[in-house]
């Protein structure tokens, strides 16, 4: 039977284990891949704790993963666009760290032939919230936006987007990711005591716009320094968010998106960064790296290599 990478009950990472699951058969709307890779997403520990099991119940066990890249093996009823052979990425509807997965095609794409199964990975979930961020902000050139977590997935796809349609970026990340911050071409700024004063110092009438990705205090911290009438959104933690006047992020969660996103890969204008790329049988190694909650980028499992 096919391997995946699941956790057998909500819980800690003790509930981790390889399981073995049937071939899934595609549903309507939906296409089987055999998967390339998938990528890690703080959602895929939030799920296994059972932080979101009211909104996404799962029926246990269950494998991990939001998103996979691969090459389509059947295509369910009603399935327009996607054929067998195709190479695409998309959200999967029953886990991604896996040999074989469904993949929803509303919200599914193409795989440009110049974009690394690897990097497509990483697109559905991370690059397509900070696409859909930066959308939503909807910042004019010279505009200055401030973002929290910006050497994240989502971050460092956000600080390129941005940058790219003309917008100035103040980006908070720990000391070790002011390099790959800066490179990004994003102003960096260490998060903790005085952040607040030295992004006054880098934006003295304030920031235009907050897209956080951290949550708590790190938005607290960064709140006071958005002009007043600012845009504050979040991808992390929308309660926070409203103590300080700001809103979950709206996710379109389509495959429009996930093209744009794609092609703004394939044109050499965003790099997801994968800075870890592990082995199926690693998966575990992949998790924790995320769960600890200083990754940098984006961490892919390639489970096809
Ligand atoms: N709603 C949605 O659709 C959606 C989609 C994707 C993600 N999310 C959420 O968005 C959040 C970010 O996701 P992600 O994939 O980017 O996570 P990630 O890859 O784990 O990145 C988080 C980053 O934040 C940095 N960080 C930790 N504490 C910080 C602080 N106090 N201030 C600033 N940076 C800090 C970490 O490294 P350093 O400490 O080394 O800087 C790390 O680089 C998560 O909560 C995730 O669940 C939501």
């Amino acid at each position: 039977m096919p391997k995946a990478y699941g956790f057998t009950e909500y819980g800690g990472s003790d509930t981790q284990t390889f399981i073995d699951l049937p071939k899934p058969t595609p549903g309507p709307g939906e296409v089987l891949i055999t998967v390339s890779a998938t990528s890690v997403n703080p959602a895929d520990w939030k799920m296994r704790e059972g932080y979101m099991r009211e909104f996404v119940p799962l029926d246990l066990p269950a494998a991990f993963g939001l998103e996979a890249a691969g090459t389509i093996e059947a295509v369910g009823d009603g399935v327009t666009g996607f054929e067998i052979g195709d190479e695409v990425f998309g959200r999967t509807t029953q886990g991604g760290y896996s040999e074989y997965a469904l993949v929803s095609t509303d919200t599914a794409a193409l795989k440009p032939a110049g974009v690394s199964f690897n990097d497509a990975a990483t697109l559905t979930v991370g690059a397509a919230t900070a696409y859909d961020g930066i959308e939503e902000l909807g910042l004019g050139r010279g505009a200055t936006l401030l973002l929290t977590g910006a050497g994240g997935g989502v971050g460092v796809a956000a600080v390129q987007i941005a940058i790219h349609r003309g917008v100035t970026v103040i980006g908070t990340a720990g000391a070790r990711k002011k390099d790959l911050v800066e490179s990004l071409g994003a102003t960096h700024v260490e998060y903790g005591a005085g952040v607040a004063d030295q992004i006054r110092t880098i934006a003295p009438e304030g920031v235009d716009a907050i897209y956080d990705l951290i949550g708590g205090d790190a938005l607290r911290d960064v709140a006071v320094t958005a002009k007043s009438g600012a845009k504050i959104i979040t991808a992390a933690d929308p309660v926070t968010a409203g103590e300080v006047g700001g809103t979950m992020v709206a996710r379109k969660n389509d495959g429009e998106v996930l093209d744009a996103v794609a092609r703004l890969v394939e044109a050499g204008t965003l790099d997801p960064h994968v800075t870890e790329i592990f082995p199926l049988d690693r998966a575990s190694e992949a998790l924790a790296l995320v769960e600890g909650g200083h990754a940098a980028g984006k961490i892919v499992i390639a489970v096809t290599p």
